[in-house]
């Protein structure tokens, strides 16, 4: 089945013009969608393991920044194997590194937001401006995939806000379900706008970077923002140090 996910992945990006979404994504300043770009057959099997994680979803609230609920890499590790089956899928890989041109490779294992869950399922749930800020020594890159969509909120976006020479866009976006958004986490201005009553918007987010090396001060700040805005104490500090805290049954990690 996982092999399955991953030839499915490749069959997909195989449709996919690579030099017109260059093209398009260095145009618009290291930025592209891809409207529903995978077909609702996979979509389905990762819905199917959004719905087994909804148990484990912590939820934060930061005042006038963000509220909202997130399923960190840890435990999609173990317990949602196609969505990691995506994460790591060589030709998604080969893809990412195709559009940006850079030795891009996904983030180390304790890493919570390498592979995580963001779910916007209270009315007001919502993020403000941001951007997606590299704790590594290298470039980040930021996949986000919208998997449920039922909702008024937009992922807005500034681009081209960090280049002088050029002209700001203002983008307002809805994450379909198969609809893919990459970007430079260091160049894109962006946030979600807040969900309505009786809405619900789920969305995955994958991290791709060139050099994951950190030096001791960057990474306690990122746990500490990890902990803090997003995954809660138990999972980012229990996994820096190597503890198994995984909710399934066998008790062990993911394959990957
Ligand atoms: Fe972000």
């Amino acid at each position: 089945m996982i092999a399955s996910v991953a030839d499915d992945v490749a069959r997909t990006l195989a449709r996919v013009d690579v030099a017109a979404a260059r093209e398009t994504y260095w145009r618009q300043g290291e930025f592209l969608v891809l409207e529903r770009l995978f077909p609702e057959s996979l979509a389905a099997r990762w819905l199917d393991e959004v719905a087994r994680v909804r148990p484990a979803i912590h939820r934060n609230y930061i005042p006038k920044h963000k509220k909202g609920g997130s399923v960190s890499h840890h435990t999609l590790r173990a317990e949602a194997p196609s969505i990691l089956a995506l994460y790591h899928a060589p030709a998604f890989t080969a893809f990412i590194r195709a559009i940006t041109g850079r030795d891009a490779k996904p983030c180390p294992v304790r890493d919570p937001h390498a592979c995580a869950l963001y779910f916007y399922t209270e009315p007001g749930d919502h993020i403000g401006f941001h951007y997606d800020t590299s704790y590594y020594k290298g470039v980040r890159y930021t996949v986000l995939l919208g998997l449920i969509e039922r909702s008024s909120s937009r992922l807005v976006c500034q681009l081209h806000r960090r280049e002088p020479s050029r002209t700001p866009v203002d983008l307002s976006l809805a994450t379909e379900p198969g609809t893919l958004v990459l970007f430079n986490g260091d160049t894109l201005w962006h946030a979600i706008t807040p969900l309505g009553d009786h809405e619900e918007r789920v969305s995955l987010t994958l991290e791709y970077v060139t050099d994951a090396r950190m030096n001791p001060l960057k990474r306690f700040v990122s746990d500490m923002k990890d902990a803090i805005a997003y995954f809660g104490f138990r999972q980012v500090f229990a996994r820096a140090r190597g503890d198994a805290i995984s909710r399934s049954a066998t008790g062990k990690g993911g394959p990957f």
